[in-house]
């Protein structure tokens, strides 16, 4: 029977109610025993369960159970693909339910501002769309379970650098269309039971304390009704964060800030009703678990070992491959580099597992019988260059067919907690690599790294894979894809730049510990490097393959749509290769109307097909206003002006294979009041003033006995239309074209036809 939340709360006292407010301990929430509300356990999540049985941490320092390590975001992302990210959500609460956690804290959809934040191993892109969505996936999968999701950090939480202090300084627009829209996005479509605010402040106010955040927007706007839960040790002012949204502060306090709940109450200063809404929130994730709990669900370990290796071999990107990739059997190979032998699979922090089994590709090659010698070259921690083993590393190189390193970031270089201070690998293997691809032209990389790092020997190796920290099974994969047993179908979910001083924060990222600008606005990842026409080493969506893909007969089910309606897209992709695999096809949206201060193109929609060599699959996806909107501070809305949209359908975001138009029109009106500084350019761009403007200036100019537009040359009627565009009406008076008092008048007319009077 569904308990009546409603009923149990009104039967609860004050302080029974500012108690359940805050945790019992690190990890639960508090009971009353007497009205049988039970305390549930939640736990870090997000590419595992992090239960820790005794005692309690958020730094992953103390033990946890055993359990799969699957894929962390910076992988599962490059799956684009969210029947991916939905089973893994599915495994995940399969695993809480046997392992009795309510929620599993995840999944992180903050932005990848910058490559140095520390956790963007735990984030799954640089583009809002991807990651709202993958996020979605997440959630819709464990929830399936009645086990809840805690969407996070809310909002614009994209360093560590002084995560628990720092005022992230965004203009509106900026927040809206990158930072608040995978949010945006996950709430809407996977409707998580809770969501988590981050530690830091947002122009100026706590996460934990924003009233705009956590209710105008998050529940008047968007329709959350879960509970909003602080960061571990986020909530400021308590009782400032009950009046602003904020209602299951974790871990606890002591009962510190219960009591100041109280204390409010009483003094009149809060609203008794606000903290049984509070109370509601909360209860109704710990009943929707206790209610459904499934008391015998068990899992198979080695089962979902199983399930990482597969998943990690969807996640894997194939940066570069001259054809050295796949291996072929027989092949004398040599291994070279730490990870070959104990793979960096996962990040450090909060969201560290305490993985069931780790495997190797190394182990998986020998196990497998392959031609495979080892040296390890470098350590897997730290930078320290042992030029005996760089010696060991180059002879086996040279004495085999192909080297492959095994390279990537140490712990010790990212990780929860802090950010990195460069993009580079550590010097010992980048220096390993230079002299192995010296002596060896068949030589691979494959990466182990939580995010873009900078390669500065791309053009010198034969192939690149990029594992990502791809979890327990990464060995496993890493040798599936290297020796051809599966195809690789990862794609990028953030830009690799060529060097860490191309991004586009590096000015302002990080700030000073107490306000960090957002100075680079909505030109984030790839937004920024294409319209600088900055060559990246490797672009967002990039990925290849094993076969190869045609596109043809791009389609839209409408050549003109308006507010409301939606426009399908459909195109056919054949798979022209000798080899079965996965295409991601990604289509992207361009403003073709001249409208100032839009992204060369966005991205929005993407979909995973899988063809068989020679087959042709039609792959559909729907757009909608808003896929061609900004957002419009001033309207306090999105906005598409009505013209022409281009839908840029392919491979990836540098690499379009085709593209068709479709109009657009909106009935959606911006705010407009003209005033004497109003200029005729922007009265003849409204359609409200246009008629009213141009019916002025035609009766003008043939007063004045101006005929001759029509001779004059084409540059003296643009620099003239021009130079008309940019002047304010007060200008029209000191030019004697109308009094101040017809002037007056002429403002109040076109005032008038904007009200539609
Ligand atoms: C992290 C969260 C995590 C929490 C609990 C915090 O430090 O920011 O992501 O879920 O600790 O471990």
């Amino acid at each position: 029977m569904k308990t009546d939340i409603k009923k149990l709360v009104s039967q609860m006292t004050l302080e029974e109610k500012a108690g359940l407010c805050s945790g019992l301990d690190f990890w639960h929430t508090k009971g009353v025993a007497r009205l049988g509300i039970p305390p549930v356990m939640l736990s870090d999540g997000p590419h595992g369960l992090r239960k820790q049985e005794t005692g309690g941490d958020h730094l992953g320092i103390g033990e946890s159970i055993r359990a799969t390590c699957f894929p962390a975001a910076c992988a599962t992302a490059s799956s684009f693909d969210e029947s991916l990210l939905e089973r893994l959500g599915d495994a995940l609460g399969r695993q809480c339910q046997a392992k009795d956690l309510a929620v599993l804290l995840g999944p992180g959809v903050n932005i990848k501002r910058s490559p140095l934040c520390g956790r963007n191993f735990e984030y799954i892109s640089e583009d809002p769309y991807l990651s709202g969505k993958l996020g979605a996936a997440w959630i819709r999968g464990l929830q399936a379970h009645h086990v809840g999701a805690s969407l996070k950090h809310f909002a614009c939480n994209n360093q560590e650098f002084s995560r628990m202090g720092c005022s992230s300084e965004v203009d509106e627009r900026t927040l809206r269309e990158i930072y608040l829209t995978p949010f945006e996005i996950a709430v809407k479509e996977g409707k998580p039971s809770t969501v988590m605010c981050a530690y830091n402040k947002l122009n100026g106010t706590f996460c934990s304390e924003n009233k705009r955040l956590l209710t105008d927007i998050l529940r008047t706007e968007w329709g959350f009704d879960g509970a909003v839960v602080t960061d571990w040790g986020a909530a400021a002012d308590r009782v400032k964060g009950i009046l602003a949204g904020e209602d299951l502060e974790m871990p606890d306090s002591g009962g510190e800030n219960d009591a100041l709940i109280v204390r409010a109450v009483r003094e009149g200063k809060l609203d008794e009703a606000l903290v049984d809404q509070a109370v509601e929130n909360i209860l109704q994730f710990v009943f929707d678990y206790t209610e459904n709990r499934v008391p015998d669900a068990a899992y198979d370990l080695d089962a979902y070992h199983t399930l990482a290796v597969e998943m990690e071999t969807e996640c894997a990107v194939l940066l570069e491959n001259n054809g050295v990739l796949p291996l072929r059997a027989g092949q004398k190979v040599a291994y070279i580099g730490a990870y070959a032998e104990a793979p960096r699979y996962q990040g450090s922090g909060s969201s560290r597992v305490n993985a069931s089994r780790v495997t190797s590709a190394l182990e998986t090659a020998r196990d497998k019988g392959r031609d495979v010698t080892y040296v390890q070259g470098f350590p897997g921690e730290g930078d320290v260059l042992d030029e005996a083993e760089l010696e060991k590393a180059v002879e086996a190189a040279k004495n085999a067919e192909v080297a492959v390193v095994f390279a990537g970031l140490p712990d010790s270089f990212e990780s929860e907690g802090f950010d990195r201070t460069h993009m580079r690998l550590p010097d010992c293997q980048n220096k390993l690599i230079a002299a192995v691809s010296a002596v060896q032209p068949n030589t691979v990389v494959v990466l182990h790294n939580g995010s873009a790092v900078e390669c500065p020997w791309a053009d010198q190796v034969a192939a690149v894979l990029e594992m990502y920290l791809g979890g327990q099974g990464v060995g496993q994969a890493a040798d599936a894809l290297l020796w051809g047993e599966a195809n690789p179908s990862g794609r990028l979910a953030e830009t690799f730049p060529l060097h860490l001083e191309d991004n586009p924060s590096y000015l302002n990222y990080g700030g000073d510990g107490k306000k960090v600008r957002y100075a680079e606005g909505i030109y984030v990842g790839y937004r920024y490097y294409e319209k600088k026409k900055m060559p990246v080493r490797w672009a967002f969506g990039h990925g290849l393959s094993y076969t190869s893909f045609a596109y043809e007969n791009l389609r839209t089910d409408k050549t003109s749509f308006a507010d409301g309606e939606k426009l399908i897209v459909s195109v056919d992709v054949r798979n022209t290769g000798a080899m079965a695999g996965k295409e991601v096809v990604q289509l992207y949206v361009a403003d073709r109307n001249g409208t100032p201060n839009r992204p060369l193109k966005e991205f929005h929609a993407f979909q995973k097909v899988y063809l068989e060599p020679g087959e042709v699959k039609t792959v559909s996806m729907v757009l909608t206003d808003r896929s061609l909107s900004y957002y419009d501070a001033d309207l306090g809305d999105w906005y598409a002006p009505s013209g022409t949209y281009a839908i840029l359908v392919g491979h990836a975001s540098d690499d379009i294979r085709l593209e068709t138009e479709v109009q657009f029109q909106t009935a959606k009106l911006l705010p407009f009041e003209v005033s004497s500084s109003t200029t005729i350019g922007e009265l003849l761009a409204d359609p409200r003033t246009k008629p009213v403007v141009g019916a002025f200036l035609a009766e003008r100019l043939a007063r004045r006995g101006h005929t001759d537009l029509g001779t004059s040359s084409e540059a003296d009627q643009k620099s003239r239309n021009d130079m008309m565009y940019a002047m304010p009406l007060k200008s029209l008076v000191s030019f004697h074209v109308l009094t101040h008092d017809g002037m007056v008048a002429f403002i109040d007319q076109l005032n008038a036809a904007i009200q539609g009077n």
